[in-house]
């Protein structure tokens, strides 16, 4: 079976370049080419985000108006050739620069490419809990900001729910979990983090791009960085917060590169063992909690309660 060893590479189409390029500084990727057309970032091990203009002729189509994304590339541990005949006959496809994409059901660029990530030496903080205590003389990380290790998942809108998802598991995706009819949760290796790629399926039956999550190293860089993008003057969408399925931490962020970002840390791994569940879409099984407009960088306190003065905390007194 091929080996899919996770996300390499998304390219996104946005119509305003410059906040893009704030906005993912701010983020904390690296920025390690200006191209003509665009900007190339860099998570740590190497992971590539391409920023590139909405209307570049070099770009896949795109699903929906504005900015978002147009193509994922995924890496492989094992040979892209064993995929060849699954892509062949696949709308667009290419076979260029030792990566073998088309176009999925869905509408999206997809491909499959050898692996460029790096192996990186970087670890989060380990978390004493009842019973298993693993960090002793040694104080918990305070991040100011974070350094995103990877894209770990991306989640589209679909009306091809059924059969996009037969074309990742004849890829050899895996389904860990769904809400029937409604969303798919695949992963894209049997050993690995809950969901690399999230297809949900509306009633309106639209298309186009949900959320490109960064995985970070433990809930407090989830916290750090977020305060520090807050601080930039970036918008929550949603968090902090859990998500009950999957178990992960989160914080949403609206961007400038189209729909939502995502820090996220500490998700269920899965095995060849484990058995898809089944859910009925809700909001406490979205979130099993969540703070609404997050938390204000600089006071570091709940953001939506009674507005502090700027700089001081909440429980500050005023004058
Ligand atoms: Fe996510």
């Amino acid at each position: 079976m091929p080996s899919i060893e996770g996300i390499d590479r998304v390219t996104y189409g946005v119509e305003d370049i410059e906040a893009c390029k704030r906005f993912f500084l701010d983020w904390g990727l690296r920025l390690v080419r200006e191209p003509a057309d665009g900007l190339d970032f860099e998570s740590l091990n190497g992971c590539e985000i391409q920023i590139r203009k909405v209307d570049d002729p070099a770009l896949r189509p795109a699903t929906e108006s504005g900015a978002t994304v147009r193509e994922v590339i995924w890496g492989m541990t094992s040979d892209i050739e064993a995929l060849r005949p699954l892509l062949a006959g696949q709308p667009g496809f290419q076979d260029r620069e030792g990566t073998l994409s088309c176009i999925d059901p869905s509408g999206v660029g997809v491909g499959f490419r050898k692996t460029r990530k790096r192996a990186i030496d970087v670890a989060g903080t380990p978390a004493n809990s009842w019973g298993h205590v693993v960090r002793v003389d040694q104080p918990s990380t305070i991040y100011e900001r974070a350094e995103p290790v990877e894209v770990g998942h991306v989640v589209f809108f679909t009306d091809t729910l059924a059969a996009t998802t037969k074309f990742y598991e004849a890829l050899g995706f895996h389904l860990s979990d769904r809400y029937p009819g409604r969303g798919h949760f695949l992963r894209c290796s049997p050993r690995g983090g809950h969901h690399d790629l999230f297809l949900l399926q509306t009633p309106d039956a639209k298309r186009g791009l949900n959320h490109v999550a960064f995985t970070v190293r433990d809930l407090h860089e989830v916290i750090g960085g977020g305060m520090h993008v807050a601080r930039c003057g970036w918008e929550t969408q949603l968090g902090p917060g859990r998500h009950p399925i999957s178990s992960a931490l989160f914080w949403y962020f609206k961007t400038p590169a189209g729909a939502l970002v995502e820090y996220y840390t500490d998700e269920d791994v899965l095995t060849e063992k484990w058995q898809p569940r089944d859910f009925e879409p809700s909001p406490t099984m979205f979130a099993e909690w969540a703070i609404a407009g997050g938390i204000d960088g600089n006071t570091r306190r709940q953001k939506s309660v009674a507005a502090p003065e700027p700089g001081k905390f909440i429980t500050e007194k005023r004058g």
